[in-house]
């Protein structure tokens, strides 16, 4: 850091640079789009001031005189949202030059000199990470600050959950795709990591899996984290990244790519076959809707084997994010296999979702069991996208979460230092309904009842007027619902959140259809996208008219599941204020309301 004293005194002395706002920063205007900033003192960060709406500014960054790389960062013209953290550590001891190109034209009224990003960005030795946002939850995973989209190459090891995940570290939209990186030993509580792996020459990086690499087939080492992940630029390609340190840093294997298709392909996803001793990948080919499958003994070479998809399932959109599981059926010794497939648009209620498939695999090729037409959800929410599991998850276990928004508004919803979080996380076996098919079960992972503080059992004869139960407002409404009701046939009974300003969300089971919906029309602020205010429906394939249902609630998500894992529901909701109550009503009979729990739920209980 002294060089950097020493130039920048030298700069001055000079008259070469314009000495401005903050100490350590020197500008210098070159033209009405580009400004270099020198740091001149040492500090952990720059604090970038973000304003969403401001075009994007190319940032290069040149050690040295070298160039490193480039991060696109919306830089605040009239106002800042939100200040985002470029970490300088790294270029300790070395002149670190920053050329700045942005984008103001006579449609933003500025030149880059006049912009307030100028006086106000900062060197900083801290960042402060308390994201203490109304809409940021207590109990779901979401990064501390900066965009998220798909969990990616999560595995398991000697008692943690490692979490990667698309993420701009730069800003709360999409752009700049990194892998995120987050750890937990209980799957409620995440820790946040540093970034794994960064945008590089071939491209920046897309979703992918990670394995361990028990036997050293990739000859980097036994019990060495592998990584696939697309590198996306002008076209998309597979590469592989190697960890010797349990996943906290990652590197770019020098032959990448690895893999390469002839047409757009991304999400690679492997598993080790026990059975057959190698390595298989699934890729999406995203435009043709299929699944590639490929066989490798190293994770360097692949065979293609085989695809699964032409004419299958619903084909509405792009496949993306696949995954391939073997589930227990709940019951039985059986087993089959479920290949996922998240899609986009083409959900059931718009936009992004999952579906999957249940069938065989030999090895090489997959095979569903239902005629092709057949369409399964594994979630009937609109905020559950890019569903893959853990590698390695104990007791063989197949634990799996998604990305708890939708491309339709992700962009675009009210948070601002932080946009999305990920689903609770689920544990997947498959059951048989009484339609004779097999379909997925995902229940709420075990570890999550560890967060329950004591409720009391009520229970009550409920008619149309209904009954009120208040939700813990001492911690801003975030609880457990968990509620059996015996229905009669032809009622239709409500459980409606609600709070003072009359935002509510209501969720009607109706025995008679079979089904479970949920009305978040008027559940508070909607009116950032037209895709948003939205009822779901899901078919309960309950079979008796009792329902035991689960329903999560934490700030700005509703997540309803069947005890049984029967049906799962996904929905974000953006109240002004927490609801505060629950009500429950029957129409056409009255509802017995066998047992009712609403357990306060408290994080930080199962540490
Ligand atoms: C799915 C997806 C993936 C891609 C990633 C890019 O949401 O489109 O197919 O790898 O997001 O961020």
């Amino acid at each position: 850091m002294k060089n950097l004293i020493a130039t920048a005194a030298t700069g001055l002395l000079l008259g070469t640079l314009t000495a401005w706002g903050t100490d350590g920063i020197e500008m210098r205007h070159q033209g009405p789009n580009n400004t270099l900033v020198r740091v001149t003192a040492p500090a952990r960060y720059i604090l970038l001031p973000v304003q969403e709406s401001a075009p994007n500014a190319e940032i290069r960054i040149l050690s040295d005189g070298k160039f490193d790389r480039q991060i696109n960062v919306n830089l605040a013209n009239t106002r800042v949202d939100y200040y985002v953290p470029l970490d300088i550590t790294p270029y300790e001891g070395e002149h670190l030059l920053i050329d700045v190109r942005t984008h103001y034209d006579r449609t933003t009224g500025r030149e880059s000199s006049d912009a307030v990003w100028n006086e106000l960005i900062k060197l900083s030795d801290s960042f402060n990470r308390e994201n203490t946002e109304k809409f940021r939850p207590k109990f779901h995973h979401s990064p501390d600050y900066g965009w998220m989209n798909d969990p990616n190459g999560m595995f398991y090891k000697d008692g943690i959950w490692h979490l990667y995940y698309q993420y701009n570290p730069y800003g709360s939209k999409w752009q700049n795709m990194s892998w995120g990186h987050a750890t937990s030993t209980d799957l409620v509580n995440w820790e946040m990591q540093p970034v794994v792996l960064e945008p590089g020459s071939i491209g920046a990086i897309f979703s992918g899996s990670s394995v361990i690499d028990k036997d050293n087939t990739a000859g980097f080492g036994n019990d060495a984290v592998i990584a696939l992940y697309t590198s996306a630029d002008a076209i998309q390609t597979q590469s592989l990244a190697y960890s010797l340190d349990n996943g906290q840093t990652f590197t770019n294997y020098y032959g990448n790519p690895v893999l390469v298709y002839k047409r757009e392909s991304r999400d690679p996803n492997m598993f080790w076959d026990a059975e057959r001793q190698c390595w298989v990948l699934l890729l999406a080919s995203a435009l043709d809707g299929e699944m590639l499958i490929y066989n490798s003994k190293d994770l360097k070479e692949f065979e293609l084997t085989g695809s699964f998809g032409k004419d299958y399932g619903c084909r509405d959109g792009v496949w993306e994010c696949p995954d391939l599981l073997q589930l227990p059926v709940d019951g039985t010794d059986e087993k089959k296999w479920v290949l996922i497939c998240n899609i986009n648009p083409g959900g059931p209620f718009g936009g992004s979702a999952t579906q999957y498939f249940v069938g065989d695999f030999d090895g090489k090729t997959f095979k569903c069991d239902s005629p092709a037409e057949t369409v399964k959800w594994m979630d009937y929410g609109k905020d559950h996208y890019a569903t893959v599991s853990w590698h390695n998850a104990p007791d063989n276990r197949h634990t799996v979460i998604g990305w708890m928004s939708n491309w339709e508004y992700a962009n675009d919803v009210p948070t601002k230092q932080f946009r999305s979080s990920n689903t609770l996380p689920r544990d997947l076996s498959l059951f048989r309904a009484p339609d004779g098919e097999l379909y997925v079960a995902s229940r709420p992972s075990p570890e999550l009842e560890a967060m329950r503080l004591p409720a009391r059992k009520q229970s009550a004869t409920i008619n149309a007027k209904g009954k009120s139960y208040q939700l813990p407002a001492d911690r801003d409404g975030i609880c457990e619902i968990a509620a059996t009701l015996t229905i009669p046939k032809g009622a239709t009974t409500d459980l409606t959140l609600s709070n003072a300003a009359g935002e509510k969300v209501v969720m009607t089971i109706d025995p008679a259809a079979d089904t479970f919906s949920m009305d978040r029309t008027k559940s508070g602020i909607t009116d950032f996208s037209e895709h948003f205010p939205a009822v779901t429906v899901a078919p309960a394939r309950n079979g008796s008219n009792t329902y035991e249902v689960r329903i999560f609630v934490d700030r700005s998500s509703i997540e309803a599941f069947a005890a049984d894992g029967r049906f799962a529901m996904t929905n974000l909701v953006f109240p002004e204020n927490p609801y505060t109550t629950l009500s429950v009503s029957s129409h056409g009979g009255k509802t017995r309301l066998e047992s009712l729990y609403i357990y306060p739920l408290d994080p930080a209980k199962g540490k």
